[in-house]
């Protein structure tokens, strides 16, 4: 099983992370609860920037936020020296209230509301990722109305297909993300003309959850290609040469990921190679790892309810949460691991399928999985839920957003709190 670094087995036979025993943690802050490793997520930042820094000192790894943002993992990935990847003001205002150093942070988005590109130039902005004509059209008019200068990259759609889930493929050539490789030349002259806009270089994020590092090697090598041109024909050096993030995880215990040193090791020495190629000297890398960060580190700690046996069928297992604080499954078929957190030191023995407390038939955490025996008041952990849970869950059934603690050395704190009935009918008009 994939999980935090600190995470065992204690003496009393129950599962704990970061010194912490999963009951208590439960009993403590009720469930469902997300359960942060420190831990983990400092040694996945450090693992990446070592990896990049030790062996081309001009990288720069900013976390993809959008994969997890709140205000106290903002300020660990800040104090570990990342920069930060937002898709929205929402996002670049946590990171501003982080604290974190905002000439590190890169601004994505395939249709950025004006009002948006307004206030994160305003609040100067490390970089904005220029998706498309339209949004450079509006960039200029508003550098040049309040006479600001914004660095920009522009996002290029490399033609190439990253084997895994097709909700998130982002590379291929039929996709609403960024501009073909054949416009570039034309938006980079474009953006030259701009008085306020400092073109620094070209971005491009192929998909999520990849194992094969091939597809990032292809991508290596239209951008540095790209580069060549831009140099060639327009006289331009580029700066800045972003590829995006993309790093899977393995969910599921068996999944072939490559470990990160060995990741950095094959896409820097193809980049060298590719930029001497190209005789574009050695421009900065940039990446913008999400789920390979916090993903492992953060499990979900659930309370089961009623067991329903269907003799002959099924076992269904219902937990107090499900589909409104992991959506994945229901969208991608995700799969997960989970182990039942007072019951970790017994024997897995009974094939059940977890389900939610959603009014939804597909609301199915984990399906016909081997699980300890399971019986009400069972405190369960579903594991690696760090990533694309908290941030993509909702109020379905006006059911509350659940609480997050960071748990480390033995202590735990709460890092987001529990919705209240008065939050859900806050925006209610009547
Ligand atoms: N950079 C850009 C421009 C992105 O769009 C993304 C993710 C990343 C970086 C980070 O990718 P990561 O390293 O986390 O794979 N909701 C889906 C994932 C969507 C990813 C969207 N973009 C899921 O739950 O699997």
């Amino acid at each position: 099983m994939n999980q935090p670094i600190t995470a065992k087995i204690n003496n009393k036979g129950h599962f704990e992370i970061g010194g912490c025993d999963c009951v208590d943690i439960a009993s403590e802050f009720g469930t469902p609860l997300y359960v942060l490793c420190e831990v983990s997520v400092r040694g996945k930042c450090r693992e990446y920037r070592t990896a990049f820094k030790d062996r081309y000192p001009n990288s720069l790894v900013i976390y993809a936020s959008k994969a997890l943002c709140n205000i106290s993992l903002l300020k660990i990935i800040q104090d570990e020296g990342l920069g930060v990847d937002v898709s929205s003001f929402g996002e670049l205002y946590t990171a501003k209230k982080a604290g974190v150093d905002l000439a590190n942070v890169y601004m994505h988005g395939n249709n950025k509301p004006k009002k948006e590109l307004e206030d994160a130039i305003d609040l100067n902005v490390g970089a904005i990722v220029v998706d498309n004509f339209a949004e450079l059209e509006t960039i200029g008019e508003i550098t040049s109305k309040s006479k600001k200068q914004v660095k920009i990259l522009f996002r290029v759609n490399p033609g190439i297909e990253a084997h895994t889930h097709e909700f998130v493929q982002t590379g291929q050539t039929d996709s609403k993300f960024g501009i073909a490789k054949e416009d570039i030349l034309k938006a980079v002259s474009f953006a030259l003309k701009l008085e306020y806009v400092d073109f620094a270089g070209l971005h491009a994020h192929i998909g999520s959850q990849i194992f094969d590092i091939d597809p990032f090697l292809a991508e290596i090598d239209v951008l540095t290609l790209l580069a060549k041109e831009i140099n060639n024909q327009l006289g331009f050096k580029v700066r800045e040469i972003n590829i995006g993030g993309g790093l899977g995880i393995d969910y599921s215990g068996s999944d072939n990921v490559p470990a990160i040193d060995s990741f950095a090791g094959k896409i820097i020495s193809h980049f060298k190679e590719k930029c001497a190629e190209a005789s574009i000297g050695e421009p900065k890398l940039i990446l913008e790892p999400g789920r390979s960060i916090v993903g492992v580190a953060g499990i979900t700690l659930y309370t089961v309810g009623s067991v329903k046996d269907i003799p002959g069928i099924r076992k269904y297992v219902s937990v107090d949460g499900g589909m409104s604080d992991n959506p994945r499954p229901i969208l991608y078929g995700a799969k997960y691991e989970a182990l039942i957190a007072n019951k970790a030191s017994m024997q897995k023995e009974e094939k059940v399928t977890i389900v939610g407390r959603f009014c939804e038939s597909g609301d199915k955490l984990l399906i016909d999985y081997e699980l300890q025996k399971a019986e009400k008041g069972d405190i369960l952990a579903v594991l690696c839920t760090g990533a694309y849970n908290y941030s993509m869950a909702s109020n379905y059934n006006r059911v509350t957003r659940p609480a997050m603690a960071l748990a480390n050395n033995g202590s735990v704190k709460l890092i987001i709190k529990r919705e209240s009935y008065e939050d859900l009918v806050r925006c209610d008009v009547f």
